[in-house]
């Protein structure tokens, strides 16, 4: 798959894997929407990894529908797209056993780690299957190299496509759980 020039959208993406993640996008030609809850951290991040244009801070709290449909909104208006969507956000309560976790640590992991995903799903997927280039663009291997799918994207029409990518992406999620 031909990556310089596609567009990379990484929640969490001002620390951590995230960051990485935002900097091999970079090395590999994407450009790429630093997204993340703490502000100064995202601004930070983006000094960092450049002034080219190709990477944008957008500051959005997952747990919030609104906030990652706006994100959404900056990534279109800025680069017209994204291809590859990292809902890597995520964050682990403090106490060491269930039992001695609270009721507002519940609500919040849930709400990052499971709500924060479906938010990334609903927000975006709709509008990556709407671009109508997902068969196209893979090629050989797809970015996260899920190859379960590649035979059923190579050969399904476009509704199939499009049931098949959101069932990717949802593996995608599986495969990159919260803690
Ligand atoms: N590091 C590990 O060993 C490991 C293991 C298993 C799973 N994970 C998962 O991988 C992902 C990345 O892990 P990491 O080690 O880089 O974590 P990290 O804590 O270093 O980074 C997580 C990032 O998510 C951001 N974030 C937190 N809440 C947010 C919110 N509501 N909205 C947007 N951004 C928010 C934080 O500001 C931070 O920059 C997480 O989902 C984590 O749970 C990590």
């Amino acid at each position: 798959m031909e990556l310089s020039g596609k567009v990379a959208v990484v929640t969490g993406g001002a620390g951590g894997i995230g960051a990485a993640l935002c900097r091999a996008f970079l090395e590999k030609g994407m450009r790429v929407v630093v997204s993340d809850v703490r502000a100064d951290a995202v601004a930070e991040a983006v000094e960092q990894m450049g002034s080219s244009g190709d990477v944008i801070g957008v500051v959005t709290d997952v747990s919030a529908h609104a906030s990652v449909e706006a994100l959404a909104d900056r990534t279109w208006d800025a680069f017209g797209g994204c291809h590859v969507l990292c809902n890597n956000a995520g964050v682990g309560a403090p106490s060491s056993t269930v039992w001695e976790t609270t009721v507002n640590d519940w609500r919040w992991v849930h709400g990052v780690n499971v709500m924060g995903v479906v938010h990334g799903i609903l927000a975006f997927v709709p509008r990556m299957i709407a671009m109508d280039e997902i068969g196209r663009e893979r090629t050989d291997e797809s970015v996260l190299q899920f190859d379960v799918c590649d035979d059923a994207l190579e050969s399904a029409g476009r509704t199939e496509r499009a049931n098949t990518f959101t069932q990717w992406v949802c593996t995608a999620v599986y495969f990159c759980p919260g803690p």
